[in-house]
């Protein structure tokens, strides 16, 4: 059965609080109420979340945090829980990106445990994996995505698989201003990723339970190289996201190669 495909805004910490309600605002205005079948999720940083869940009243779009951290309180300076983002309305979070794997030194150990607070509590992960240029220069690309993935999911046990799980393949190279990875060399790392997972958790969880989708300079002109009903179920976007105008042609575009099927 072909999934939803599933878009993910990470607006990270590109916009003021006003920018972000004027963006949220024509989105919304240029999408209205239908956008099926695709799942629009936005992921405004920790400041903004309050103001976008209630923009986001009554509509489509769905709300994601950027990060969470792996306990619900405590003496964390600086930190927001998992708890707090279910107060939110927050329903998917960002795990494990590469700007925190590499800005703040977030190592696998960290993202697993962030992995068990969100599904612990009912959000859904976006766990993201990736080589750097010179990991794939010096030919460690698929041992790396292969540890990064098992790292993350090592403490996720099957029964705790109930949505379905987010992987997103986003080498690092890639993300903007680099180029897109080519469809071809994305697809050949969703087989190994969906070929780790079934090697975790068999074939019928891996189909049932897990969603694949490619984080990387996409755009309104390339999301369907890499999103349709044969590739990625979805992507993860960074600079594309921040300009109504591309946001919603992405949605667009997404949705016709849906209906097209
Ligand atoms: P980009 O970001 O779309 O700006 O390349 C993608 C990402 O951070 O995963």
């Amino acid at each position: 059965m072909t999934q939803q495909p599933l878009l993910v805004a990470n607006w990270k910490m590109q916009l003021t609080l006003e920018e972000t309600g004027r963006l949220l605002t024509a989105v919304q205005q240029a999408l209205g109420s239908n956008i099926d079948p695709v799942k629009l999720v936005v992921c405004p940083s920790y400041p903004a979340l309050e103001q976008v869940r209630q923009g986001l009243s009554g509509s489509p779009i769905r709300l994601g945090a950027q990060d969470v951290f792996w306990s619900e309180r405590g003496a964390f300076t600086g930190e927001v829980s998992p708890l707090q983002l279910r107060e939110l309305g927050v329903s998917y979070v960002i795990v494990g990106h590469s700007e925190r794997r590499h800005h703040l030194e977030e190592t696998d150990a960290m993202i697993s445990q962030k992995m068990i607070s969100a599904i612990g509590h009912g959000i859904m992960p976006i766990l993201c994996v990736g080589e750097t240029a010179d990991d794939r220069a010096a030919g460690r690309t698929e041992l790396v995505v292969r540890t990064q993935l098992q790292n993350a999911l090592r403490s996720v046990p099957p029964a705790a698989l109930g949505r379905r799980l987010c992987l997103t393949y986003e080498p690092v190279w890639a993300i903007s201003p680099g180029g897109p990875a080519s469809p071809e060399e994305a697809l050949e790392m969703k087989a190994l990723i969906e070929q780790v997972v079934v090697d975790m958790y068999g074939a019928e969880l891996m189909a049932r339970s897990f969603r694949f989708i490619y984080g990387g300079s996409v755009d309104a002109q390339n999301v369907c190289d890499f999103v349709s009903p044969d590739g990625f179920a979805g992507a993860l976007v960074g600079a594309a996201s921040l300009k109504a105008e591309s946001l919603v042609a992405m949605v667009r575009a997404v949705h016709e190669c849906f209906q097209t099927r």
